[in-house]
């Protein structure tokens, strides 16, 4: 057998991207390619039931999305500490739990990281939001607990955690020549965490760096809950969500909050949901909403629609423009507007709350904003220009600094081990 290698892995599992950096010991940080060259993939795994192939990260998402049958799993971090996680599903004619397939998932992970370094590391540093679970000690203890033996049954022997915005501190760290204050960012599909903390090139050195972190909160908001909200408000209109029926009263809401949210879609898709559907025709006063609402059911759109969502709230913050959720696979010509002024004003109260968080972190600091040298961004939904503009509102004058979105977190947990 092969001797593991001397060094320490660092793995970011996230919501909805997960990336892994190595380093021997002492050394500086690598990030470990995942598919082809990409250092980030996403946290997706699909059963394929035309050939009961299993599928993870892009190559997952792209079977699903060219109409493969077969189940896509995603969002599976968001199920960490939920009574769901050990709730078994059939895939490919196997009986599995989702703690079986964050398992899988984690597996694959162990064997790209022995294809790069010519054996299986057994030493790891995990990443873990603030709260996997918010306001609920208990539940957020097991979401950890169901990792570590994730972990564990795929053959890591030796396994840590550390924040994952404190990872993330340790990375921006290395840029840093003099002292600094910062209030670090990560923003990402699941969570919203925060911590203030203490850097410089000289704190560096000391082993114990637990009393540099000043501060960290953390707020189960991140993308995904942008998506669904995008979702709800620019496109299941289309589809009858707040449609007034003939006797005056809306259509029954329930069905459009399941089918924005990634992780219950595929209930819709049972006989049962599908009946259950079909009998709100009478709530419509325009049939043709409710054929559309029928064709997204029947022909499984769901996850595609999402997915459009998504890149149209991606394509709209990039550009700082509007754009349009394409909708032609449902109908000819069918499009949603997504646009700056919509985005802007629908994820209004989700920002809000993400950056009270933020200001709860600095509070709990006891550090004045004048007294903070940058605000590091880090995790792909900092990239959010409405996110951006309403944290610069509230921190005036203290510069905004990008990091690397998908691969700082993974790099700064290996360095919290060494
Ligand atoms: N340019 C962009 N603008 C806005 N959002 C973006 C951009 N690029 C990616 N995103 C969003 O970033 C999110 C993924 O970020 P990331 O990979 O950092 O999350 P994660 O680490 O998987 O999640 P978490 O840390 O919460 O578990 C997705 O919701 C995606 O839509
Ligand atoms: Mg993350």
């Amino acid at each position: 057998m092969t001797r593991p290698p001397q060094g320490t892995l660092g793995i970011d599992f996230g919501t909805s991207n997960s990336a892994m950096a190595w380093a021997a010991p002492g050394g500086s940080a690598r990030l470990i390619p995942l598919e082809g060259a990409a250092t980030a993939m996403p946290t997706a795994v699909f059963y394929n039931s035309e050939d009961l192939s299993t599928h993870f990260g892009r190559d997952a998402v792209a079977q699903y999305l060219e109409g493969t049958e077969g189940r896509l799993m995603r969002s599976l971090k968001s199920l960490l500490g939920s009574p769901l996680l050990l709730e078994t599903t059939v895939v490919n004619h196997r009986q599995v739990s989702f703690q079986d397939i964050i398992a899988t998932f984690l597996a694959t992970l162990r064997e790209r990281a022995a294809q790069a370094l010519g054996a299986a590391p057994t030493r790891v540093v995990m990443g873990r939001p603030v709260h996997f679970v918010d306001d609920d000690p208990a539940r957020d203890a097991l979401a950890e607990a169901s990792l570590l033996q994730a972990a564990q049954a795929v053959g890591f022997t030796d396994v840590s955690f550390q924040l994952e915005p404190i990872a993330a501190a340790l990375d921006y760290e290395r840029r840093l020549d003099r002292e600094s204050t910062v209030l670090v960012v990560d923003l990402g599909g699941g969570t919203s965490d925060f911590t203030v903390v203490r850097l410089g090139p000289e704190r560096m050195q000391h082993a114990d760096r637990a009393q540099d972190v000043l501060a960290t909160t953390g707020v189960h908001i991140g993308g995904t809950d942008f998506d669904h909200k995008l979702s709800l408000e620019q496109v299941m209109p289309l589809l009858g969500y707040r449609h007034i029926g003939p006797q005056g009263r809306e259509v029954p809401s329930r069905i459009f909050f399941d089918l924005s949210t990634w992780h219950l879609i595929h209930w819709l898709y049972q006989p049962r949901a599908i009946a259950q559907a079909q009998e709100l025709w009478s709530n419509y006063a325009d049939a043709r909403l409710h054929q559309r609402l029928m064709r997204v059911l029947q022909q499984r759109h769901g996850h595609h629609i999402a997915h459009e969502v998504e890149q149209a709230k991606i394509r709209c913050s990039q550009g700082d423009a509007d754009t349009t959720v394409d909708l032609a696979y449902v109908e000819a010509g069918l499009s949603a507007p997504m646009t700056v002024a919509a985005m802007q004003a629908h994820l209004h109260s989700l920002l809000a709350r993400t950056v009270a968080c933020a200001r709860e972190c600095v509070l709990q600091a006891g550090v004045a904003d004048g007294a903070l040298d940058a605000i590091y961004l880090t995790g792909g939904s900092s990239a959010l220009r409405p996110f951006q503009r309403a944290l610069q509102a509230e921190f005036a004058g203290v510069p905004l600094v990008e990091g690397d979105l998908f691969g700082g977190v993974a790099s700064g947990l290996v360095y919290s081990g060494s």
